[in-house]
């Protein structure tokens, strides 16, 4: 394995960054293309880098002059870039959701969002209107013959994964019921029992919540086939975004969140405004059994998880009597109240992600947490063939300065072995988007491939493509693309076949 060298760039205080920059990057996208082809402005686009680069995000956050109170609630918008050859292409289309053909038809908002976007007209038109949109916002994956726009609280959307149209909301051949939750974010189990699948999960949240786990063959003619299903039932609200894996495994933190609904109920708050950090609360790691593996069969465990709130986990994997779970730790929910305006949010006052690793022992059931780094970081991941494995490497976003919350404008990789680092920085003007390591194919070497980001160039109030060598993160290519996406959330590499 090659010695990695502390990049000397990693110890520079960046320039500050300006706000308006970072605001500008909350617009709508105006304009639908179809296989648009995109160059380099520097640096040139790898041979062997082959396939689809999927991402989700708010596409719409403002209509009839009224913008959303959160970009979570903006309408979903998918972009794929199409590489061959050292060659690459564009697309980019809104999920059509009913509710953004409703709203697109009305030209204004007629859904409350869930994190606090109301109907024109206050609290009264508000009230009592407990429908919500399914805004196929959060994530895009393939799933079989199909992409799949992801939001959470409700059923997937099915799109045409050339095309980027819209099929529907989908139940997967009927594994679903209409409009089940279906979390955004699955995980792709490389192949712990041979094939590889793709494992995730949906929450019935209430007074005891109820998880579903699911199994998906991802290769061959029974792609998209549902292979494995089991559902389990915990006392208390359940707020669980994402979670991670082994090959035994499905392991989750339960935040000490509580939800109570009456501001939601009376027109006064999204519901998700209405989820609160529990006083004396204690998070719950929950380990479920996979199907697959050693412990079938067996119901979950339990174990205390450190104080904070977690939204997102790097990795999962077992080592003898343990299971080890990296995630990126908050010191509290981050609330977005409901006079709160977003785009004038004091940053000092927002709780930093730090990346941490608990392991816990499932015969003396102690866990033990150690931090990684004090930078804030969010959106990490490691070599997609290391899921659910010790990885030694990981790539994610972080904050421009060393310490304390910041926006997101550097990738890092980090070396979890010895916590050598690796800085790309796009400040004082360029805000980066969630990492994506695409491993060369082919390659044994685990930090052989591209780190792909979407940079939100505050300069041209647009986007740009930034290729990185995910070994040292030097630059490879930078591509300014003919639209302008919002920040925005996950998405996902889909190799040519
Ligand atoms: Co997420």
């Amino acid at each position: 394995m090659t010695k990695t060298a502390l990049n000397p760039s990693s110890n520079k205080v960046p320039r500050q960054f300006d706000r308006q920059d970072w605001a500008s990057g909350y617009c709508n996208v105006e304009k639908e293309l179809n296989v648009v082809s995109i160059r380099p402005k520097k640096g040139k686009i790898p041979q062997e880098l082959c396939g689809f680069f999927y991402r989700n995000g708010p596409g719409r956050v403002e209509r009839d002059g009224n913008r959303v109170h959160h970009p979570f609630d903006g309408d979903g918008m998918i972009t794929s870039i199409r590489f061959k050859n050292g060659e690459a292409t564009l697309s980019n289309r809104f999920v059509r959701t009913k509710g953004w053909e409703e709203e697109e038809k009305a030209g204004k908002f007629l859904y409350r969002g869930v994190f606090g976007t109301q109907r024109p007209g206050g609290t009264i038109a508000n009230a009592f209107d407990l429908r919500f949109k399914n805004i196929a916002n959060t994530h895009v994956i393939k799933l079989g013959a199909q992409l799949l726009a992801l939001w959470e609280a409700a059923g997937p959307h099915a799109l045409d994964p050339i095309t980027l149209e819209t099929i529907g909301l989908t139940t997967l051949n009927g594994v679903l019921k209409p409009n089940e939750p279906f979390s955004a974010h699955p995980r792709f189990d490389p192949g712990h029992h041979g094939t590889p699948r793709m494992v995730t999960f949906g929450v019935k949240a209430g007074p005891k919540s109820i998880v579903r786990l699911m199994e998906f063959e991802t290769e061959g003619e029974e792609a998209g086939k549902l292979i494995h299903n089991r559902e389990d039932s915990f006392n208390g609200f359940s707020f669980l975004h994402d979670f991670a894996i082994t090959p035994n495994w499905a392991v989750f933190l339960q935040n000490a969140i509580s939800f109570n609904p009456l501001p939601f109920v009376l027109g006064q708050k999204g519901a998700a405004q209405c989820l609160k950090s529990k006083t004396n609360g204690k998070g719950k790691f929950l380990l479920i059994p996979r199907d697959s593996g050693a412990f079938a069969g067996e119901p979950p465990r339990s174990f205390d998880a450190p104080d904070g709130f977690v939204f997102h986990h790097l990795n999962a994997w077992e080592k003898d009597e343990k299971v080890i779970v990296e995630s990126i730790h908050y010191p509290d929910f981050p609330e977005v109240g409901p006079q709160d305006d977003f785009l004038k949010m004091n940053f000092d006052l927002i709780p930093a992600g730090i990346l941490s690793k608990c392991e816990i022992n499932l015969v003396n059931q102690k866990v033990q947490t150690t931090r990684y780094s004090e930078q804030c970081c969010e959106f990490a991941m490691v070599n997609p063939h290391q899921e659910g494995l010790s990885a030694r490497y990981s790539w994610m976003a972080v904050a421009g300065k060393p310490k304390g919350y910041a926006p997101l404008q550097a990738i890092k990789k980090l070396d979890l072995s010895n916590l050598e680092e690796f800085i790309w920085s796009a400040a004082p003007r360029g805000f980066v988007s969630e990492p994506l390591m695409v491993p060369k194919s082919n390659s044994k070497i685990e930090d052989e491939g591209w780190v792909l980001v979407l940079v939100w160039n505050g300069a041209r109030c647009g986007t740009d493509l930034v290729i990185l060598d995910a070994h040292d993160l030097k630059e490879v290519a930078v591509i300014e693309l003919p639209i302008s996406i919002p920040h925005g959330l996950h998405g996902s590499w889909v190799s040519e076949v």
